[in-house]
């Protein structure tokens, strides 16, 4: 690019870069994350339809889940990738509400396009945007309802209705019921206060079944199978060392030589070798180990070893595996197996490998007061699983979203009109421009209901008018319902949503859509030489030679 100083054209960036500046370049960011906004906001809500991705290798991915749908699509514009960072935030912080997200910051910019084509100056629209947004925060807190964070009941309706827009709807109930038992055993109440982690709950799926074989279990499950043929599979009363060093004699890491010169001094090698193996299993089984479960390797010698003593045995479990497997069992982790005591063994009361479809799976189950628990994800194919699993993630964060901060809001909608209306109010308090970019926050918000309504079939204008109506008259849960192609309360027909959820949405709709205006100069190198995929020896080795000659 190039500027004139005098005759003189002043080049200032490096040649084949393209530079795109004030409203044509607002333009082009907010149309293409537009289009990202768009291509989601069928799939919101109980009505909305599943996207088909497939990638680069032909692998199809079926889902509903924001989240998901915008990291498959691998999207490129600079600007679009922002949306998609706002699902990934919102999934992240809570799990749920990534399509809702992604259109409100959709809506948002949409609205300011219209204001900044009637010369409405972007910094205003964003201060504006601002405002409004701290506002939106202020009045969602206003209006939501405080809930005991240990009510099953409830914690149960907030898990269905983030179920009810997924592949999994038709078993909500008892998905819902899973998660919910799943995030209560995990979870530790400090005073009065709640607190509990999802990652605590380990997912493992495999294809199989059908779905409401998915079952819920009081410990761990590996997918791995017992190391020896002559170990038993089944321990009652499991007492479970976790080792974390190798039960192998180590070898020389480099070329080291070992001369033997008679055949007795390799054999006294060999016994010496299997003396430090089987001190190894008798340490184990000294402690009163019958399970063990090691993160590093066994050898075939103390396999047998612990196949006489009628220990079971299952090795390379992950770390995370292990860190899960301290919480459930309570036992604790051994990095070496000198002075192993009773009291480090971790305790379950069933330890057994099962066969799943066709894979061996150890199942270390009944652990009392189990600190991590596991949750084996059944359903007639490979997508069904991974769809179910998904669904199970968003669930599990809601019931965990309303046991850390134990406040809900009804959805639909109905917080959004409300939050709108209670905008609208305010913004007539305000002069000028900046009144005109709250009222389109606030107008933006209604995307919401609009997208439900028309997701399910409804004439969105005519739904948003309704329930518009009804918010005037102290109706504050007034939305749309999908399910029954009606406009009603929500909360009277229990669907709930952690407030989190909306909270997190409205910020990072909000911050997104503002940087996204902010940005009045693209200015885009030209693709490297080295950015492309991967070249392959040849083709690298040929480039080589031109640049020689
Ligand atoms: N039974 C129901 N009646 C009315 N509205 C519902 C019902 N179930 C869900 N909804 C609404 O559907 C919306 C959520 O839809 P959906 O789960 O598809 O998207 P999301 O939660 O924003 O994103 P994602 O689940 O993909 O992360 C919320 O506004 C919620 O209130
Ligand atoms: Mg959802």
């Amino acid at each position: 690019m190039s500027a004139k100083i005098g005759n003189q054209p002043a080049l200032i960036l490096k040649e084949g870069t393209s530079r795109s500046e004030g409203r044509e370049a607002q333009h082009a960011n907010i149309t293409a994350a537009l289009v990202v906004a768009e291509s989601v906001r069928s799939s919101l809500g109980p009505k909305g339809m599943d996207k088909m991705l497939v990638d680069g290798f032909g692998d199809v991915t079926i889902s509903n889940d924001g989240a998901t749908i915008l990291d498959e699509m691998d999207v490129q514009h600079p600007a679009a990738k922002m949306l998609v960072e706002v699902a990934k935030t919102q999934d992240d912080e809570v799990g749920d509400g990534t399509t809702s997200a992604v259109v409100l910051a959709g809506e948002l910019l949409s609205k300011a396009q219209n204001l900044i084509d009637k010369d409405v100056h972007p910094t205003v629209v964003v201060d504006g945007y601002q405002m409004a947004n701290g506002k939106a925060l202020e009045f969602l807190r206003r209006l939501a309802v405080k809930v005991n964070p240990a009510d099953k009941v409830m914690l149960r309706k907030v898990a269905k209705v983030a179920l009810a827009s997924k592949l999994v709807a038709e078993h909500k109930d008892f998905v819902a019921d899973l998660a919910v038992n799943a995030v209560m055993e995990v979870s530790e109440k400090v005073r009065t206060e709640y607190k509990a982690d999802v990652e605590d709950v380990k997912v493992e799926k495999k294809p199989g079944g059908s779905l409401t074989d998915t079952t819920l279990i009081q410990g761990i499950l590996l997918d791995k199978e017992v190391v020896h043929p002559g170990m038993p599979k089944r321990i009652e009363n499991a007492k479970i060392a976790l080792i974390n060093c190798p039960l192998e004699v180590e070898k020389p890491e480099f070329d080291a030589k070992l001369s033997i010169q008679r055949p007795d001094q390799m054999k006294s090698f060999l016994d010496e070798e299997e003396k430090i193996l089987r001190d190894m299993v008798d340490k184990i089984a000294a402690a009163g180990a019958n399970v063990a479960v090691c993160e590093k390797g066994i050898d075939d010698v103390a396999q047998h070893f612990m196949a006489k003593r009628n220990i079971m045995a299952v090795r390379r479990v992950k770390q995370s595996d292990m860190e899960k497997l301290v919480k459930a069992t309570g036992g604790r982790i051994l990095t070496q197996l000198e002075g192993v005591k009773a009291s480090d063994l971790g305790q379950a009361s069933l330890v057994e490998e099962r066969k799943v479809s066709d894979d061996k799976m150890t199942f270390i189950e009944g652990c009392k007061n189990p600190k991590a628990v596991s949750i084996l994800v059944r359903g007639g194919t490979e997508r069904i699983v991974d769809e179910a699993e998904r669904a199970i993630h968003d669930a599990l964060c809601v019931v965990r979203d309303v046991m850390v901060e134990p406040y809900v809001v009804a959805g639909g909608g109905a917080p959004e009109a409300e939050v709108a209306k209670m905008m609208r109010t305010y913004a007539q308090k305000l002069s000028g421009k900046e009144q005109l970019a709250v009222q389109a926050y606030a107008d933006a918000l209604e995307i919401i209901p609009i997208s439900l309504a028309e997701n399910a079939g409804m004439d969105p204008i005519d739904s948003l008018m309704q329930v518009r109506a009804k918010h005037q008259t102290k109706s504050k849960w007034v939305g749309v319902d999908p399910i029954n192609g009606k406009v009603a309360d929500l909360a009277k027909l229990e669907v709930y949503e952690p407030l989190a959820v909306k909270v997190q949405a409205l910020k990072s709709a909000g911050e997104a859509a503002s940087m996204i205006l902010k940005i009045d100069d693209v200015i885009a190198a030209s693709k490297s030489k080295g950015a492309g995929p991967p070249k392959g020896p040849e083709e690298s080795a040929k480039e080589e030679g031109e640049g020689e000659s």
